[in-house]
């Protein structure tokens, strides 16, 4: 085989998405995503039945990643996994599943670092996209992570700050339960947003020191907001949903744009790269495109399906690997927290 043609399985089972992609040296062939329904009932992630469901869906998605990109797995090079941080119980279906197939096909393992793999997935060769120039800044917001990172090469990350309590995309998601909306509500209260007035509720912008991040107080302070407020009006938030709603995001956003600010005037880097599920998120995008043309900073914001938990995020980081020839013993054990750069 030309060893320039480089083919990847990848596989994600950090949380309760189970994902399989094949990758063909930098492109993805496919990149299939199996969302968990089941923790809606639950407002949150169940772990246990998050395990399962990998269980159920992980061989299906690999036949189906495999069919999508319409190479057999002879013609695999390598197989990258998920090692962590996660779920451990979910990790270990994907570990687990990744150390057989790479025994009986007799091909190299290649553990990938989920959030690492988050910011690699600027990597992937994408229609229109830049890659961004090292070094630059990697702000990664996703349900689990809220986290400013110095990106200095592939694998050369350096944490600047981070949250010390609830993730970014945990503040959008208990705000809406808060509001009685499904989980996950963070694309609800983003959807809701368009439709209201910003500037009519105030919530306080949290004062933590450095580049750390804190949006536990931000979920009491609207947990005592609509207590105040529908004890005096039963249907205010019914009213006032979409307000409330653009109110909420625009403090989020308001967060995390000045610890960016603050980030870029410390390291003298305005090359900003956005990663995780809330990357998806149109008011931090609207933000980073202000940014770029307001304080020249060039922006780079993935495509939706390379935002969310996926794949082809973890083959990339794979295939980076693979050149470097780092792979994987098969006695390497899946790892709940797994900081970057370790
Ligand atoms: O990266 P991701 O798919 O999974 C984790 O690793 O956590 O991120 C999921 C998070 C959820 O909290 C979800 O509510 C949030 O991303 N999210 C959004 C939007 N789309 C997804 N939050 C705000 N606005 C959005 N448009
Ligand atoms: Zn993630």
């Amino acid at each position: 085989m030309n060893p320039s043609d480089i083919f990847i399985l990848a596989i994600e089972s950090s949380c309760d998405d189970t994902a399989a992609a094949i990758l063909h040296n930098r492109k993805a062939l496919s990149n299939i995503v199996a969302t968990q329904q089941i923790h809606q009932a639950y407002g949150g992630v169940v772990p246990e039945l998050a395990s399962r469901a990998h269980q159920q869906n992980i061989v299906p998605l690999v036949h189906r990643a495999l069919d999508v990109a319409n190479i057999d797995k002879k013609q695999l090079s390598a197989i990258a996994f998920t090692r962590g941080p996660g779920l451990l119980g979910s990790l270990l279906v994907g570990t687990s599943f990744a150390k057989s197939l790479s025994m009986g096909l007799k091909i190299p393992l290649i553990e990938v670092n989920h959030m690492e793999a988050h910011i690699l997935s600027h990597f992937l060769e994408t229609e229109g996209a830049t890659v961004p120039a090292f070094p630059f800044l990697a702000m990664t917001i996703s349900g689990g992570h809220t986290q400013i990172v110095q990106v200095r090469g592939h694998f050369e990350m350096e944490v600047l700050g981070e949250t010390l309590d609830d993730a970014v995309g945990e503040a959008f998601d208990k705000s809406a339960k808060l509001l009685g909306l499904p989980y996950p509500g963070g694309p609800l209260i983003d959807a809701c947003a368009q439709l209201g007035d910003p500037d009519r509720f105030t919530f306080p912008i949290p004062k933590v020191g450095g580049l750390d991040f804190s949006f536990s107080g931000l979920k009491t302070s609207i947990l005592y907001f609509l207590q105040r407020e529908t004890a005096a009006d039963p249907g205010f938030v019914a009213r006032e949903k979409n307000a409330i709603c653009a109110s909420i995001q625009k403090t989020i956003v308001e967060i995390l744009m000045r610890k960016l600010k603050k980030a870029v005037l410390e390291t003298g880097i305005n090359r900003v790269a956005l990663a995780g599920g809330v990357a998806a998120n149109s008011g931090i995008r609207k933000a980073l495109r202000e940014a770029e043309s307001e304080w020249g900073w060039t922006a780079h914001i993935p495509p939706f399906e390379y935002c969310t938990d996926n794949a082809a995020m973890i083959g990339i980081a794979g295939y980076l690997k693979y050149l470097d020839g780092r792979f994987t013993d098969l006695g390497t054990p899946a790892i709940a927290r797994y900081t970057i750069g370790s």
